[in-house]
């Protein structure tokens, strides 16, 4: 193929990073993969919002149908967010033959299992590194450099937006409040950031890490779940002043056959390196059988990190059409739930 063409659905943070990347690492790119990426259209919600950067107004349009139907496109980027309706433009994406590359974990904890069923059966490939812990790959890091291991337990923190807000409450001395007025305006939160604050964003994260590294399908609703609404300046200071620092853990662990899952505000040692995982940045620990103990490290959330991710894993989809071997790596055992016991 001459070149391969995407449609990109939201131009947005992550949307307008993908954008960015694709030209500014253009030679590269080519250079990896043999051919052009182009994005031929792009999905916006509101077609009369003033946009930064010089974007062909006459690429965007609001119309689903002109991306999901163009035979032209090969490959839709999903970095619009939202759940159900989104799930919808991504099934009818896939019945079209369209590979998908996502980075919304709210769908994909949600419907991921049927998603990767879907694309399976027509041959396409559904990539979504960029849905858990933005510009760090741990899911590659799971599915792929420790696959042979048997990981026991994951723990660490999924969320930038939370951790932002911990940071600078103690550090700079200011309200939740203003501190989550930032975060949004940096772009780290979700739309409705009462998915981060009260840990449901971080505890879509863990379940789908869980999903992959236990190789059990596991539920949203198992995931015990408590976020950082309501905790002081007091209550962080309070913490320090007795050797710990206050973060939002997720921990997920086998346990006698089952996967206990958790998000909440955890007290850790200052000597833990956790504690010193400062404003959008993550940190997972994954504990394997064989390997031992494994760190990973980076940012968390915001736009080029994130659009990092996002256009990686749109580079590996064009390797594999480029290779011919397209769908054959999208099956996901571990969220088939047909195939594994379920976490009861
Ligand atoms: P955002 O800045 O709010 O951008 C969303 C974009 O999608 C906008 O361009 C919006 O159009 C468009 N859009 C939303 N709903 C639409 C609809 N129903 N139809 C057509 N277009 C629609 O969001 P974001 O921060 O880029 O996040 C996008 C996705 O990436 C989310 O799933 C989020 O969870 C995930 N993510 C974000 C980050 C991060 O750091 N921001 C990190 C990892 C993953 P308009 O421009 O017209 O409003
Ligand atoms: N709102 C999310 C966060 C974006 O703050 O971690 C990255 O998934």
């Amino acid at each position: 193929q001459q070149k391969i063409n995407v449609g990109l659905c939201g131009f947005g943070t992550v949307g307008s990073g993908v954008v960015q990347i694709l030209e500014n690492h253009k030679e590269e790119i080519v250079h990896q993969v043999g051919c052009p990426i182009e994005v031929k259209r792009i999905l916006v919600n509101d077609m009369n919002k003033k946009r930064e950067g010089n974007i062909p107004s006459s690429l965007l349009t609001d119309q689903v149908d002109e991306l999901v139907q163009d035979p032209e496109i090969d490959v839709i980027v999903e970095v619009m967010g939202g759940i159900e309706d989104t799930y919808k433009v991504l099934e009818k994406a896939i019945q079209n033959k369209k590979h998908i590359v996502t980075a919304n974990k709210d769908m994909m904890a949600v419907y991921g299992s049927p998603l990767l069923q879907l694309a399976n059966e027509n041959q396409c490939d559904v990539r979504y590194e960029a849905s858990v812990a933005g510009g760090i790959p741990i899911i590659r890091s799971l599915t792929d450099g420790l696959a042979s291991d048997r990981i026991n337990k994951i723990m660490g923190i999924v969320n930038g937006t939370t951790n932002y807000i911990l940071t600078k409450m103690i550090e700079e001395d200011r309200t939740f409040e203003d501190v989550l007025k930032e975060a949004q305006d940096l772009g780290y939160a979700e739309a409705d950031p009462s998915s981060d604050v009260d840990g449901l964003d971080a505890a879509r994260k863990v379940s789908l890490l869980s999903t992959l590294a236990f190789s059990m399908p596991v539920e949203l609703d198992d995931v015990d779940v408590r976020g950082i609404r309501g905790i002081s300046f007091d209550d962080l200071s309070y913490a320090e002043q007795l050797g710990y620092t206050v973060k939002l853990l997720g921990i997920a662990a086998r346990n006698e056959g089952k996967i206990e899952m958790s998000v909440q505000p955890t007290l850790v040692p200052h000597s833990h390196p956790l504690a010193s995982i400062k404003d959008e940045y993550n940190a997972v620990y994954v504990y394997g059988d064989a390997v031992g103990e494994t760190m990973f490290y980076g940012p968390g959330a915001g736009q080029l990190p994130t659009a990092t991710a996002v256009v990686s894993d749109l580079m590996d989809v064009v390797k594999n059409i480029r290779l011919g071997v397209t769908g054959k790596s999208s099956v996901n055992p571990q969220f088939d739930k047909s195939l594994k016991s379920s976490n009861e």
